[in-house]
């Protein structure tokens, strides 16, 4: 019974982050940052970079499941394959170019070694999933990189449909799915997610701004 009751509350506890994921800031104001130089990282300067980073991942996350969709729709999933492998990091070049900001889709279990956290990066997400195994909100962060430049993370959860690429071959992946992705991929270390699970981060860095370093 006291089992049943703990994975209930588990189970809550992942879908409601897992929503909280999906939160969208609509209607506020995202307020257009002066710049001056060095930057203090005031509650003020950290929840505008976090109003700018909602704003651009939300662009990249729609243009992104767009092109999926209609991909899949237009060649089913194989062809959904060849199109992620050719087009997501060009398309979120393209929202970072448009932005004035570098715009990268992170995973410590990648897919393309080009989106392979380094070691700090590898700590932020520890830190997204000890919270997330503790059934914490999982709220978007700015913290700088070792050039001062504040960068927003935001964890990336596992949705039903990324199943069918990210779950277990031969079971979620199709088999002839998985042969394509294992041709592309040689070194793939993403496989074998499951529902909800944190898949990776979205990594969005300011270039404009450097911080005073006040640590
Ligand atoms: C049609 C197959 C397919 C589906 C469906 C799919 N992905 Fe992927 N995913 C890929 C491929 C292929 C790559 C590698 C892209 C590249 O080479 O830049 C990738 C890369 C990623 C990355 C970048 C990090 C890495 O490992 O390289 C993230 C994060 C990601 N996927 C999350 C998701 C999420 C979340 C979903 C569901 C909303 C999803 N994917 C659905 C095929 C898929």
């Amino acid at each position: 019974m006291k089992l049943y009751l703990t994975l209930g509350l588990l189970v809550g506890a992942l879908l409601f982050s897992s929503c909280s994921n999906q939160e969208k800031k609509q209607g506020q104001r995202t307020d257009e940052v002066v710049m001056l130089s060095p930057f203090i990282l005031t509650d003020s300067l950290r929840n505008a970079l976090i109003l700018q980073g909602n704003k651009v991942v939300n662009q990249a996350q729609v243009s992104l499941q767009r092109a999926l969709k209609k991909a899949i729709k237009s060649g089913g999933m194989e062809h959904a394959i060849q199109f992620c492998n050719s087009r997501a990091i060009v398309l979120t070049d393209s929202v970072s170019n448009a932005q004035k900001v570098q715009v990268r889709r992170l995973a410590k279990k990648y897919r393309n070694p080009l989106n392979e956290t380094d070691s700090a990066e590898s700590k932020i997400f520890k830190d997204y999933i000890l919270a997330w195994l503790k059934g914490k909100t999982l709220a978007p962060k700015i913290i700088p990189n070792e050039k001062g430049q504040p960068v927003y993370y935001k964890p990336i959860g596992i949705q039903p449909i990324c199943l069918n690429c990210h779950g277990k071959p031969g079971k979620d992946i199709p088999g002839g799915v998985a042969d394509v992705i294992a041709g592309l991929y040689p070194e793939d270390k993403a496989v074998d997610f499951k529902k909800y699970e944190l898949r990776g981060m979205w990594a969005v860095t300011f270039p404009d701004y450097v911080l005073a370093d006040t640590e």
